[in-house]
């Protein structure tokens, strides 16, 4: 893992937009893992200026979003259809019908649909980029603790503490979901680059156990420790409890020699 630790969190959602810019730059037909959250939201509107300042067209990109929640319709404002449009598809130009959230409407079958998921993503030619944040229970997409390590697309029931820390975002008579479509973590771990972002103070033990803790269903995202490039992008915040500190600040020193000869991508 490539551990970046930058100073506060607009500058973790701005080297974020440099590796999603470099890669719709570098590829003919990109195809990028998306997530919802409070997290991304500064990467979103990173990306947006940088469209709206002629430096970045979707135009070719392809996306396919981490999750959905399931029993509310894509025109509700708490679904994740609507966040994406919201926060990016509607100010950048991406064809909405090349970008992709997993669904299970009412009477389809769930292990059909999710593999019908996987099947699009590999008919895309496999996720180049997938975007994450982390739950600070250790959960990426919405692969709670003890998720299968070898999951794929599926429903997954939230946990009572992500109940509440989503529970923010709801207003108190309104439907909060308690069940979810996500791609799996044998689905992430399929993306080429694993780019995950954490800021804030409440993400730091989970940053730990990820990074440094044993490889355990009990931390989902400490599965990343078995892919190839995973990039996490920190805040000092989300930093604050990982141990050997020091090295990973300047071991980035040495890799941004390496990105600036051979590019962020050099591992491609
Ligand atoms: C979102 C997702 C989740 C969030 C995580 C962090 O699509 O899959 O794993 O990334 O819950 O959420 P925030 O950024 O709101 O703290």
């Amino acid at each position: 893992m490539q551990v970046i630790i930058f100073d506060n969190a607009q500058h973790v959602a701005e080297n974020a937009a440099e590796w999603v810019a470099e890669l719709i730059n570098k590829k003919s037909k990109p195809v990028i893992g998306l997530a919802t959250g409070s997290t991304p939201i500064s990467l979103y509107q990173e990306l947006v200026n940088k469209h709206k300042a002629g430096q970045l067209s979707f135009s070719n990109t392809t996306s396919f979003n981490l999750d959905e929640y399931l029993g509310i319709d894509e025109k509700n404002e708490q679904s994740y259809r609507h966040f994406m449009n919201h926060n990016l598809f509607d100010h950048v130009d991406i064809d909405k019908s090349n970008t992709f959230l997993p669904t299970c409407n009412q009477g389809e079958n769930p292990r059909k649909q999710g593999l019908a998921y996987e099947d699009k993503i590999s008919q895309a030619g496999g996720v180049d980029l997938q975007i994450l944040g982390i739950g600070a229970n250790g959960h990426i997409g919405f692969n709670e603790p003890t998720s299968s390590l070898a999951s794929r697309t599926r429903i997954k029931t939230l946990t009572q503490q992500t109940l509440e820390d989503n529970s923010r975002l709801f207003s108190e008579n309104e439907f909060q979901p308690t069940l979810a479509v996500t791609m799996g973590i044998a689905t992430i771990l399929d993306a080429r680059y694993v780019l995950l972002m954490a800021t804030g103070k409440n993400k730091a033990k989970s940053v730990n156990n990820m990074i440094t803790g044993p490889l355990s269903a009990a931390c989902p995202a400490s599965a990343l420790q078995l892919h190839e490039n995973t990039i996490v992008l920190l805040d000092q915040e989300a930093a604050s409890e990982l141990a050997d500190k020091e090295y990973y600040i300047w071991a980035n020193k040495q890799n941004q020699k390496i990105h600036q000869e051979f590019g962020l991508y050099h591992n491609y």
